[in-house]
């Protein structure tokens, strides 16, 4: 029997390897929203990663609000700035600079944020949260829409404040804060090393 309530599953436009190849970390967005059911996909293929003794141990915070957006970059950069983010210690280099000039957005503009949390249930809940976001990334890309992970606000959006605002329940953690939007143009690849072969016997 079929679900009603089941979204519909991402347009195949893509093979997953070409997925992998694709996928980049976008960090320029148009201003189109992204419709709740092209979200609920997303989710849906999240949800389809493999889990440790099938326990799904995530739950999902979706926000596409304007405000709350720009507030929640501004509490991540005032973490930075004032050398409080415990991820992020000061480190005085240019990264940091740019991290904190008035200017930058930490979600860089995008208009929606999914933050994977994990419940605390057992060894293999971080890994688990963050095989749902890369599924998460590829169905993104999959569909034309760019991607990026912002490790920068997983400090503020563990704090007792946020989870409040958030609904995240203080027993969770925020792990995998993703970014999704139309990309406003085209992302190069980034190199990457060849793999580092320790044994192979
Ligand atoms: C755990 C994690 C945290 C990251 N945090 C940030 C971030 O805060 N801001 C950002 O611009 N990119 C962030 N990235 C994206 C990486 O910089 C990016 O994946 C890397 O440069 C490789 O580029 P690619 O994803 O386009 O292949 C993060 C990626 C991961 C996996």
């Amino acid at each position: 029997m079929t679900n009603p309530q089941k979204p519909p599953k991402p347009e195949v436009s893509m093979s997953v390897i070409d997925a992998i190849y694709h996928r980049r970390s976008v960090r320029d967005y148009t201003t189109q929203k992204i419709e709740q059911a092209v979200i609920r996909t997303l989710l849906d293929a999240a949800v389809h990663a493999p889990t440790a003794v099938h326990e799904e141990p995530w739950a999902f915070a979706i926000i596409q609000d304007k405000d709350t957006l720009n507030r929640l970059s501004d509490n991540v950069k005032e973490l930075l700035a004032h050398g409080t983010d415990p991820i992020h210690p000061p480190s005085g280099n240019h990264t940091q600079d740019r991290f904190t000039a008035p200017e930058f957005n930490a979600f860089y503009n995008a208009g929606t944020l999914i933050v994977i949390c994990g419940k605390p249930l057992g060894p293999f809940v971080i890994s688990d949260c963050w095989l749902a976001a890369e599924n998460l990334m590829l169905a993104a890309c999959a569909k034309g829409l760019g991607t990026c992970v912002i490790g920068l606000s997983v400090t503020a959006l563990n704090t007792p404040e946020w989870k409040k605002e958030l609904g995240i329940p203080a027993e969770m953690t925020a792990f995998a804060p993703i970014i999704v939007g139309i990309p406003s143009g085209e992302t190069p690849p980034v190199p990457r090393k060849q793999p580092e072969i320790l044994t192979w016997k």
